[in-house]
């Protein structure tokens, strides 16, 4: 199965929304194999947006996810970076759908509450820059054959 990187931005965490949005994906079916609580820095940051760098608004960016603490998590399942970017919704609250994440609790383009990995790639490059190894889980939760039918549990 696949593994993905969420993280509840300072946004998430300082608006108490961090129970529903792990509620969310817990409900979905989708299987927690690692979650902490870090605070980022610049050097981190600077790897992880290394696309954005250069835009005006990377030093607004870089306060907004240093503001608080963060809680990253690793979520797994079938097709787990597809499905977990569906549900954050695009980047810009306003924009983003009703019954995503941000659609749901965000009007910003900046305070957009989580981080979802865009690509399985990505996901692997992001775990190993949020986790240590030990820090992810594998297991198999005892409801997995209510969740997946025999064949797609062993993607
Ligand atoms: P990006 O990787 O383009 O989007 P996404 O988070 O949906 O994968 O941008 C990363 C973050 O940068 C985004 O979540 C919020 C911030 N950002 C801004 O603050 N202003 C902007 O105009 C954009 C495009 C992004």
């Amino acid at each position: 199965m696949e593994q993905t990187l969420v993280i509840i931005k300072p946004s998430g965490l300082e608006r108490a929304l961090t129970g529903q949005i792990i509620s969310r994906f817990q409900s979905k079916g989708l299987i927690i194999s690692g979650l902490k609580m870090m605070q980022l820095d610049e050097k981190i940051l600077r790897e992880h947006y290394a696309h954005l760098v250069d835009k005006p608004f990377f030093p607004s960016l870089l306060a907004s996810m240093m503001a608080s603490p963060v809680i990253v998590m690793a979520l797994k399942g079938v097709d787990a970076v597809a499905v977990v970017r569906a549900m954050t919704g695009a980047t810009n609250g306003r924009k983003a759908a009703p019954g995503t994440i941000r659609g749901d609790f965000s009007m910003s383009g900046q305070e957009n509450i989580i981080h979802a990995s865009d690509s399985p790639e990505n996901a692997q490059i992001e775990l190993n820059r949020f986790f240590r190894a030990g820090e992810i889980f594998d297991y198999k939760p005892a409801n997995i054959g209510f969740v997946y039918s025999p064949d797609e549990r062993n993607q």
